[in-house]
């Protein structure tokens, strides 16, 4: 396994394969992040992973600071994983002096992480636009948890032509539906044990659906009332959308994406479910 830090290492490493998959990451990896190389060695010659923690991406009150970062461990696990390279450069070399763009993608980020977490996609869709221009892939996989980036990227690829398949892998959870997250690790004890009642929540929507409900605003009630059970949940948002347009349904159909966030002390957790089970293209 290379492990790279500049962008012309990781162009010319690039030159020398046919066929590559990228598993974009800010490192502190999971087996969630582990699921995504696995399927991209399955589908491609070679494997790249890249591990940057990007700034930009970040509000001035969020975790920039102490987001988990733990190198040389990542690095074990993707050479444990069969990964050809790692691209990890620093701020610098994704930024440089002088360096002043901006990648905006419209109409699915103002709502939702977009409408808490302002400019944050900006952030994504730069970052990950850089990231296919210098690596180049074939295939780039991203996780089904971050459903609202996926569906930027997927917007961002089409409406620039950018020569990438994106795939979309389902989220890895915990034993008790807690979905896997890097951001976990800050829970406390505490905070841990009340973590799984936000799959419980979306899954009380999933088997109001199941049995019926096509009423949006019902579904929605049927979240809340479950995060609300627990007291030291701080809810932003329930949302049950179209998994395209990301718009508030009324009446529901196979494939609405349910989505919930909800901070839990100086922690804030994301998660999501497509009903009926399928997932968005
Ligand atoms: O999902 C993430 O880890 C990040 O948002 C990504 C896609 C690597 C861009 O920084």
């Amino acid at each position: 396994m290379k492990v790279i830090h500049t962008v012309g290492e990781m162009r010319a490493a690039r030159a020398r394969v046919a066929d590559l998959g990228l598993v974009p990451t800010m490192g502190y990896l999971h087996a969630g992040h582990l699921s995504l190389v696995k399927r991209a060695k399955a589908e491609n010659t070679a494997v790249a992973a890249s591990i940057f923690v990007n700034p930009t991406q970040f509000g001035a009150n969020e975790d920039l600071s102490r987001y988990p970062r733990d190198l040389p461990r990542d690095l074990g696990l993707l050479e444990a994983a069969g990964v050809d390279f790692v691209f990890t450069p620093d701020a610098a070399e994704m930024y440089p002096p002088g360096f002043d763009t901006q990648i905006l993608v419209g109409g699915v980020t103002d709502r939702l992480e977009g409408a808490v977490r302002p400019g944050h996609f900006a952030g994504v869709a730069t970052v990950v636009a850089k990231l296919f221009n210098i690596v180049q892939p074939t295939r780039a996989y991203f996780g089904q948890k971050d459903a609202q980036q996926s569906v930027v990227i997927r917007k961002l690829v089409r409406d620039l032509d950018l020569p990438v398949e994106v795939v979309v892998a389902p989220t890895v959870r915990e034993a008790d539906g807690l979905a896997l997250s890097s951001r976990n690790s800050y829970l406390t004890a505490e905070e841990r044990a009340v973590a799984p009642v936000i799959f419980q929540a979306l899954s009380a929507a999933r088997a109001h659906f199941d049995a019926g409900e096509r009423d949006a605003e019902g579904l929605r009630q049927a979240v809340r009332r479950m995060l609300a059970e627990q007291p030291s949940l701080t809810v932003d948002y329930v949302s049950v959308a179209d998994p395209l347009t990301l718009r508030e349904l009324e009446a529901v159909d196979t494939g609405a994406l349910v989505s919930t966030a909800a901070r839990l002390g100086a922690t804030r957790l994301i998660d999501n479910l497509i009903l009926g089970g399928s997932a968005p293209r």
